[in-house]
């Protein structure tokens, strides 16, 4: 009875089926993923955790400069549920940064962004400005304090672009100052017009990464082994080898999600700001505008572009533009060529006022990240096999970005600034830099099969 259903269906939809052997049953996939390779699943769950408390929170909900506030304290209080709901959409949006920036390191110490997967990570890069901006509009529609102090401190950025600056800045508010119009035009960006780009580039995501096949903690490509049959001898089918598997990865993360949720929701004030519970007041700005806790390593670096650390810049432009035409074994045309950009591009910092240079610094930490696949010239994927100083480079990367991140929250003072400006240094460095250090030291010789301890 079943299985004449079963072919019923088949007969009539064909193309399902097909698509459940390609991603599922028949989808090889590496046999040695190892707990690195949960986080893509868990970023799925969380996209369909927000939209499903999305979905229920827009129906009550009130997209009102007079009445937002209080509609999300409705929500809290009376709503049956309705806290639950809340919570669990406020804590899945930084649940969603700390899935998604482990997704990221994973990509970046197993060389997952390299040939033939460029596209998977650019796919991955786009989704994560998607991220941010559906991160940055979501948080205006509570209608706190931080909630419009934050995006005013944000849209005003803007207006520090040349020439079209201040127009631009008014045509995102859609007034002079953050109000109704900017609210309006944030949900119904929050709520539909982001979100649908987003499913989309998770598609994409998916169908670049399963036409090219996932790499893997060895960074071996198992399509170069293959049986009789077709099948890589590395492979396991991902159903239902890694559906199961992943049934761990997800009881893990339900697990640190529900002690967020029912015990620390706000998470001390850095998931949900405490000034956020205070209604927004044009007239009264707090003391100090932090941005939430994703958002801090941009902002340090924002923060740090001063106009000290503009001639900083201009130094550092002078000296790369002299090293390249010293010891590049360029051609006299590459040495002018050279000469007449660092000009250029030196003249430009100084002609610019500081604070516009600290909005580019920013935009630039997050564009970077899309060229990583073609300034990485190692001749492995894996760390496992690049040079041992390789993994304290990346150490030194990721306590840089928490300091970056944890002087982001603090309020500006000297110390500071001028730790982040080392940091920001730091950050553009590790990725201007790679073309030269990923390919120099010792490199292992990778295996031929993928290691694989049965456990
Ligand atoms: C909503 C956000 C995202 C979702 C739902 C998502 C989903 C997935 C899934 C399900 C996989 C396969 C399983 C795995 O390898 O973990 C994957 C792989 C991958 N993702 Fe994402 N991803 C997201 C964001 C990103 C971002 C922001 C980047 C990088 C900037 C990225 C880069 C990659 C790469 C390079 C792979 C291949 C990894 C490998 O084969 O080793 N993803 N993604």
């Amino acid at each position: 009875m079943v299985q004449q259903g079963t072919v019923w269906l088949e007969n009539r939809f064909p193309t399902a089926f097909e698509a459940y052997r390609v991603h599922l049953s028949e989808y090889y996939a590496p046999k040695n993923f190892n707990w690195m390779y949960f986080f893509g699943s868990l970023a799925l769950l969380v996209l369909v955790i927000q939209i499903v408390t999305g979905i229920f929170l827009v129906m009550h909900y009130k997209p009102d400069a007079a009445k937002a506030f209080e509609s999300v304290e409705y929500i809290m209080r009376d709503v049956p549920w309705g806290w639950l709901v809340r919570y669990m959409h406020s804590t899945g949006a930084s649940a969603f940064f700390v899935v998604v920036y482990l997704h990221m390191f994973r990509g970046m110490i197993y060389g997952s962004y390299k040939k033939p997967r460029e596209l998977v990570w650019v796919f991955g890069c786009a989704i994560f400005l998607c991220l941010m901006a559906e991160a940055f509009m979501g948080y205006l529609l509570p209608w706190g304090q931080m909630s419009y102090w934050g995006a005013q401190v944000i849209i005003n950025l803007f207006a520090a672009v040349p020439f079209v600056g201040p127009d631009l800045a008014i045509l995102i508010r859609g007034d002079f100052v953050v109000g109704d119009a900017t609210l309006n035009r944030f949900f119904s960006f929050h709520v539909i017009a982001v979100p649908l780009v987003l499913i989309g580039l998770v598609v994409a995501h998916l169908l670049a990464l399963h036409d090219v096949g996932s790499n893997n903690p060895d960074g071996i490509d198992i399509k170069a082994k293959k049986d009789a049959s077709g099948k890589p001898l590395d492979g396991i089918p991902f159903h239902p080898y890694y559906t199961v598997h992943d049934i761990v990865g997800v009881s893990v993360f339900l697990m640190l999600f529900s002690a967020v949720v029912f015990f620390a929701p706000t998470m001390g004030g850095f998931f949900l700001e405490f000034n956020n519970f205070i209604p927004a007041d044009p007239l009264k700005t707090p003391a100090h505008i932090a941005p939430v806790w994703y958002f801090t390593p941009y902002y340090s670096m924002l923060r740090a572009t001063t106009d000290p650390m503009v001639n900083v810049l201009v130094g550092l432009v002078a000296a790369g533009g002299l090293t390249a035409i010293l010891f590049g074994g360029f051609k006299t045309q590459g040495k002018v060529v050279i000469a007449v950009l660092a000009v250029v591009v030196a003249g430009l910092l100084k002609a610019f006022d500081a604070k516009f240079w600290g909005v580019v610094v920013m935009g630039a930490a997050v564009m970077i990240l899309f060229v990583l696949p073609w300034v990485d010239r190692s001749p492995v994927r894996s760390i496992r096999y690049r040079p041992n100083w390789n993994k304290w480079l990346y150490f030194v990367f990721v306590v840089n970005f928490f300091v970056l991140g944890y002087l982001g929250v603090l309020p500006p003072s000297a110390g500071g600034t001028l730790v982040s400006q080392v940091g920001t240094i730091f950050y553009f460095g590790f990725f201007l830099l790679m073309p030269w250090w990923s390919r120099i030291g010792e490199f292992k010789p990778v295996p031929d099969r993928v290691v694989f301890q049965p456990h």
